[in-house]
């Protein structure tokens, strides 16, 4: 594993946009695996500045989200299939139908998992996954004890997380009690990955997930299997490591 510190959120924003960006500079139709959350926004918007700047061109760039929760659709402000329209997608000159995301309206899971893992391998695989990484070791909604072996599977989101969500939406019965999420494997099969953390209170996770033992009681140290992860995180994640 590649560990490269950055100072602040800032700079791990833009060292995560710049390896993002050479990965398009050097392959134009990349397939990039992207994740949603606080950690990856500045990444999006030096992105976004890049091709404002006209040096990133994302015309022949495939995408595919990690997760997205079931029930809500691309209208709904707390579905992820929004966050990246607006953090990301109606800001660059990618083709909205090369970019991709679990359908949170497919009721039928076992269909919708299916579609899913079949459109990552009909790409040939995801050539850079984007993650970040939960207080918990979570990647993807892949909750500690969650099995390596798994693909695009459907998940029951934990209490915790359901509480953690209640603040998105303005009742609690809005709160979605279900996700698609792309299993471990899924994401292990992507021939590179750059894992972005920041902030003091990640440390410790930090530093379990990858200095500890590989355990499916922390899904992130899976990615210590990984021939070629890059972790860009601030001095304070890294703090511990
Ligand atoms: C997002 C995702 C999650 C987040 C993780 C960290 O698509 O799958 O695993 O990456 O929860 O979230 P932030 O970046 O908000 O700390």
């Amino acid at each position: 594993m590649r560990i490269i510190k950055a100072k602040d959120y800032s700079d791990m924003s833009r060292k995560a946009a710049n390896i993002l960006g050479a990965q398009v500079i050097l392959k134009p139709d990349s397939v990039l695996g992207l994740a949603t959350g606080s950690s990856p926004i500045g990444a999006y918007r030096r992105l976004v500045e890049g091709y404002n700047k006209g040096d990133l061109d994302f015309s022949s760039v495939f995408t595919v989200n990690l997760d997205e929760y079931c029930g809500l659709g691309a209208d709904s402000p707390q579905s992820y299939r929004y966050f990246m329209n607006v953090n990301l997608f109606d800001h660059v000159n990618i083709k909205k139908e090369n970019t991709h995301v679990p359908n949170g309206l497919e009721s039928d899971a076992e269909k919708e998992c299916a579609r899913y893992e079949a459109l990552i391998d009909r790409f040939s695989g995801i050539d850079m996954q984007l993650l970040g990484i939960g207080h918990n070791g979570h990647i993807g909604f892949n909750e500690p004890g969650a099995a390596f072996e798994t693909l695009t599977h459907r998940v029951a989101l934990t209490e915790s997380t359901i509480a953690a969500n209640r603040r998105f939406f303005d009742r609690e019965e809005e709160v979605p009690r279900w996700a698609y999420t792309m299993g471990i494997r899924s994401i292990m099969r992507a021939a590179r990955i750059l894992i972005i953390v920041s902030g003091k209170e990640k440390a410790p996770i930090v530093k379990e997930a990858f200095s500890g033992a590989v355990t499916p009681k922390v899904p992130a140290s899976a990615l210590q299997l990984h021939g070629s992860v890059t972790l860009v995180g601030d001095e304070d994640a890294l703090s511990l490591l």
